[in-house]
């Protein structure tokens, strides 16, 4: 089929090389030049496993063509998705203006029968603000182009977003006309072997059904966040706790890790978002409030620990922090835990040596040139010098360190595990202090 995609972010370009791949052809649309041209030759701006091979494959067999010049790509296709940013306004709501911008765009040269797709993380309402709104345009200019709309969340994980995409666990595609569907099934059918994963329903309950899908993720972390507080309080460890509760099916041991919080593109976003939503609809939707207010506290987690630790004497101390990544395989840095476990450090007066294996190129960018943070290209090298070793993001090349090398590299042997990656026995038998999250037994035996 003949694809159009807008927008050559994250979703945009994964879902437009995956349609790609299994033999549609596809053109990309982006506002920035400097970008398509750098795709253009093979420049892929975001790190995700499998995503430049699969770009430059179906480029080179002329699958896949990116451009700025949106009239010819909406001739081009007889699908159009609308995947651009919906990043939040100042109070936290999902900024429409590029969705909608792309919807005028459409109405201004619609010049045959296409399906619109809102691939984007919308708020409920926005399919029938973007039929408006090219229907308006359409209108402007006289022209009678029959349309649809229709709402087809993506469930993309950085990281995994490829392989997301080729093997979907489901596919959800909210629509009122039953030809519109059609087409979808059509574009979907590769991805829909063995068994049938495309759920079809009305647009708002698709457009919901994203939302409430991430929320229910971001309540799960939370309230493990929640429970490994108690645990530490109680002098329980929160790791029995997610096995013994883990092994329930109705509960499952899946979502259920607790941490220094969460972050990324969307979970922070999207429950505010929600909560917004709610409350333009007149609800107060505490649970999704407490989600956030916990997760948020969960970010100064690392630190408390670490000023607790050294009595509050942190000026003119050095730490070494492996992972920037808000989790392990992107570069991606937006509502990362470190951003806030550097901040409350350099505010201390103390020193980072950062360690990323993908995001030192980004935390550059956020952070500029500044005198209290060194990035180090190895994970032994952020130790050099350093007081006390922080782990932030679970990366695989910090599961299993020579914990007897780590030692003798700090100053003061102890580690802060902020993804309770490591063993406190095996960490506290190399003879250092061991502290994770909510692990309320090993404090217990230190004190
Ligand atoms: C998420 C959703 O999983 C995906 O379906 C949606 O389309 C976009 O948002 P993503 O943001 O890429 O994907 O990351 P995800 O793997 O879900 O992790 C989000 C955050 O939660 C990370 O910071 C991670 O460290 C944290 N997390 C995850 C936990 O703290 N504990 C867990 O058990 C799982």
């Amino acid at each position: 089929m003949r694809v159009t995609v807008f927008g050559t972010g994250y979703v945009g370009l994964v879902t437009g090389t995956c349609l790609a791949e299994v033999g549609n052809q596809v053109v990309c649309v982006d506002i920035d030049a400097a970008k398509v041209e750098g795709l253009n030759r093979g420049v892929i701006p975001i790190y995700e496993p499998g995503l430049e091979d699969m770009v430059l494959a179906n480029h080179g067999a002329g699958r896949i063509a990116f451009t700025t010049d949106a009239t010819s790509a909406i001739a081009h296709g007889e699908i159009i998705f609308i995947a651009v940013g919906t990043p939040p306004d100042e109070d936290g709501s999902a900024d429409l203006q590029y969705v909608l911008a792309v919807a005028r765009t459409i109405g201004q040269n619609l010049g045959k029968r296409a399906v619109i797709v809102n691939k984007s993380t919308v708020p409920v309402g926005t399919a029938d603000k973007v039929r408006a709104t090219v229907a308006a345009e359409l209108a402007k200019r006289g022209a009678d182009v029959p349309f649809e709309v229709v709402s087809n969340p993506e469930f993309l994980k950085e990281g995994d977003a490829v392989k997301d995409c080729m093997r979907p666990d489901r596919i959800v595609v909210g629509s009122s006309s039953p030809s519109a569907l059609e087409a979808m099934k059509r574009l979907y059918a590769p991805f829909n072997r063995n068994h049938e994963r495309i759920v079809a329903m009305d647009v708002r309950s698709a457009e919901l059904t994203k939302y409430a899908a991430n929320a229910m993720l971001a309540t799960k972390i939370s309230f493990m966040n929640e429970m490994a507080n108690i645990a530490e309080r109680v002098g329980a460890d929160i790791e029995m706790v997610r096995h013994g509760i883990g092994s329930d099916p109705r509960i499952g041991y899946s979502f259920i890790y607790p941490g220094a919080g969460y972050g990324g593109s969307c979970f922070p976003k999207d429950v505010q978002a929600l909560e917004r939503t709610a409350r333009q609809h007149g609800y107060h939707a505490q649970i999704l409030e407490a989600v956030e207010a916990v997760n948020d506290r969960q970010k100064h987690k690392l630190f408390e620990l670490i000023a607790r630790h050294f009595r509050g004497e942190l000026r003119g101390r050095t730490f070494a922090v492996w992972g920037l990544a808000f989790k392990p395989n992107t570069d991606d840095m937006r509502e990362a835990s470190s951003r806030t476990l550097l901040a409350q450090l350099w505010e201390a007066g103390a020193q980072v040596r950062a360690h990323d294996p993908e995001a030192s190129e980004e935390a550059q960018r956020i952070f500029g040139e500044r005198a209290d943070l060194v990035l180090c290209d190895s994970a032994a090298s952020a130790l050099k010098g350093a007081d006390a070793l922080v782990v932030v993001t679970e990366w695989k090349k910090f599961l299993n360190p020579d914990f007897d090398q780590l030692k003798a590299a700090l100053k003061h042997p102890v580690v802060f595990d902020g993804r309770n990656i490591y063993e406190p026995a095996e960490v506290e038998a190399a003879g250092l202090a061991y502290y994770g999250i909510g692990r309320g037994r090993t404090i217990a035996a230190k004190e």
